[in-house]
């Protein structure tokens, strides 16, 4: 298939209900309440890798949106790729999860190639993506829009069990279940993709820019979530970000990434103190923290 056809079977996947979020089969998948590990993604601080790109390079057409990507991905961990808007975060992750072939380089996902592989299948995998802008189906109510992402689960006691997970994450979308999700607000809606995907019971998921266009209270909020999530699930997180204050906040390990390429990798710990970080993607020259990004003044990091 060629991108443009597998975007428009992604799409119609989605239309029909299979959507970013359809469920792996419950066999061995960790579930809310703390079911065991599958034999692929093992216990936090072990070193299994879950995810690893090598050389990754993606196109629109002539343009080379992402080039010689490497990166990876411990199981049981929050892995942030920071980088301003255009730096090639969306196809990253669109890469990963089949929505773009990659005209080189190749993505592993427990050890095994997914390299352009059919999005549905890739999900079947355990791997969901939650991408840019929510995308929730605006006229289904919140509870048919969770349900949507166990939609392939034949186990019904685990899916009741994980729609109130996710209803104890998030308090307002039980207040909303009846309601069209359309009717949100973003942040919201922001939760209710998130929450969607964890219907499926992924081992990984790929969040593109859950802050986008929320407020920092809500950002925060949602990003304790993300990371209650990690913890309490074990699901491995893998977040692409402009907010690089709060992704580094919220993840392990971080890569930053300029004009498609990786120019940086890191500890969260120590990018968070690196002068580089602290200056052009913290705000935090001089005068100390000023809150703001000033993604304007590019740099060069190497
Ligand atoms: N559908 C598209 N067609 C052509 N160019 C695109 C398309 N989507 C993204 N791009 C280009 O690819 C680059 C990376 O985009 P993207 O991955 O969306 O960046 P980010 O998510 O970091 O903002 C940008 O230069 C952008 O203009
Ligand atoms: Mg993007």
């Amino acid at each position: 298939m060629t991108s443009t056809e597998k975007m428009r079977a992604a799409r119609e996947t989605a239309e029909r209900g299979g959507t970013m979020s359809a469920a792996r089969p419950p066999e061995g998948a960790k579930t809310p309440s703390g079911g065991s590990a599958t034999g692929a993604a093992v216990e936090r601080g072990g070193q299994m890798i879950i995810l690893q790109l090598a050389n990754v390079e993606s196109s629109y057409g002539p343009i080379k949106a992402i080039r010689g990507i490497s990166l990876q991905v411990e199981a049981g961990q929050v892995v942030t790729v920071l980088g301003s808007n255009g730096a090639g975060k969306t196809t990253i992750l669109k890469t990963i999860s089949g929505i773009i072939d990659p005209g080189k380089g190749s993505v592993h996902f427990k050890g095994e190639d997914i390299t352009a592989h059919d999005p549905a299948e890739i999900v079947q995998r355990g791997l969901t993506h939650v991408p840019e802008g929510r995308e929730v189906f605006p006229l289904l109510s919140v509870r048919d829009n969770l349900l949507m992402g166990a939609y392939t689960r034949r186990d019904r006691d685990g899916v009741a069990r994980d729609l109130e997970q996710v209803y104890a994450y998030f308090p307002i979308l039980k207040e909303r279940q009846t309601q069209d999700a359309g009717l949100l607000s973003g942040g919201q809606q922001q939760m209710l993709a998130i929450s969607r995907a964890l219907m499926g019971t992924p081992e990984l998921i790929l969040l593109d820019e859950p802050s986008l266009g929320l407020s920092p209270r809500l950002t925060k909020e949602i990003f304790e979530i993300v990371v209650r999530i990690n913890r309490e699930r074990g699901t491995t997180i893998l977040l692409v970000e402009q907010n690089a204050n709060m992704a580094l906040n919220a993840a392990d390990y971080g890569y930053v990434l300029e004009n498609g390429r990786i120019v940086m990798e890191d500890s969260c710990a120590r990018l968070r103190e690196k002068e580089d970080i602290k200056e052009f993607y913290l705000g935090m020259k001089d005068a100390g923290v000023r809150g703001e990004r000033r993604w304007k003044r590019k740099k060069t990091w190497r």
